[in-house]
């Protein structure tokens, strides 16, 4: 299939996971080239190997100035960026009694201001060309909180809010670029799979569907998103998560 067709595409935190999951569906869509953005350079030489048309760059989703070279190549070298997946995120769970000022600082730095970051660089590419679309990955998390998950929890309703806001920002002059987000549920990847059996288990006990999502089921709903498929939806979040809230 040709879902995304000749588009440009960038996927943050795309070496393993979720990531790499989105990037391999681009990339079997039709994309003209899938720029995957990590900070493992082992794991994206793994992901150029694997899938058609993907070529890895080691940027940190932190360092502005790495991302205003970066954006300045890709610019350089397509003239275009179409679709932007924020993906990468990390976890450092503790209680609010024991999370440390570190903890906070550093998951709010990736999760909230990456995508700020991100986004900032690369929207304005998007307007000039009067085309884009931007699909950042949430969190359950995000909509109905968790235990021993301050920090996260923060992001990821914040990325849910700046998605919002930028679907009314970016087509005030009336630009074609879409804003949405994808609330996944828990997914099994090497994110959770360092996670306690005992609490794996009392999660899917919670699932309606009885079991952890698959990283590609995440794939599918970010490919609509930012295909054309979706072209009359923006600012919405989509949940991902087996029937976890119903
Ligand atoms: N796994 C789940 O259950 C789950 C549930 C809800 C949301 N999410 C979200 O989905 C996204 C992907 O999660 P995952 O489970 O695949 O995680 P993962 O840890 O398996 O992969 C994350 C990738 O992001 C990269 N990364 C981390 N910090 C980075 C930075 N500063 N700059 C560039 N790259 C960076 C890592 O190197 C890694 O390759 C995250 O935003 C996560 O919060 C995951």
């Amino acid at each position: 299939m040709d879902r995304v067709k000749d588009k440009v595409c960038v996927v943050t935190g795309g070496a393993r996971g979720i990531g790499e999951s989105i990037v391999s569906k681009l990339s079997a869509e039709g994309a003209k080239a899938v720029i995957a953005i990590d900070m493992n350079r082992e794991n994206l030489n793994e992901v150029e190997k694997k899938y058609r048309n993907v070529e890895g760059y080691v940027v940190n989703v932190t360092k502005r100035e790495e991302i205003e070279k970066f954006v300045g190549e890709i610019k350089e070298k397509y003239g275009r960026i179409d679709i932007l997946v924020n993906n990468a995120g990390i976890t450092r769970d503790a209680l609010i009694q024991k999370m440390t000022e570190e903890d906070w600082d550093m998951v709010i730095d990736v999760n909230l201001k990456g995508v700020f970051n991100m986004t900032q660089a690369i929207a304005p590419v998007m307007m000039e060309n009067n085309y884009g679309s931007i699909v950042s990955i949430a969190s359950i998390v995000g909509e109905v909180g968790n235990i021993g998950q301050t920090n996260y929890a923060a992001t990821k309703g914040g990325v849910i809010a700046m998605t919002k806001t930028w679907a009314k920002e970016f087509p005030r002059k009336g630009a074609n670029v879409r804003v949405n987000a994808v609330a996944p549920g828990f997914i099994l990847t090497p994110m959770t799979e360092k996670m306690p059996e005992k609490v794996l288990n009392s999660i899917v006990e919670k699932v309606t569907l009885k079991r952890m999502g698959k990283p590609e089921e995440i794939a599918n709903a970010v490919l609509f998103l930012a295909s054309d498929e979706a072209s009359y939806i923006t600012g919405h979040t989509l949940s991902v998560n087996g029937g976890t809230i119903l």
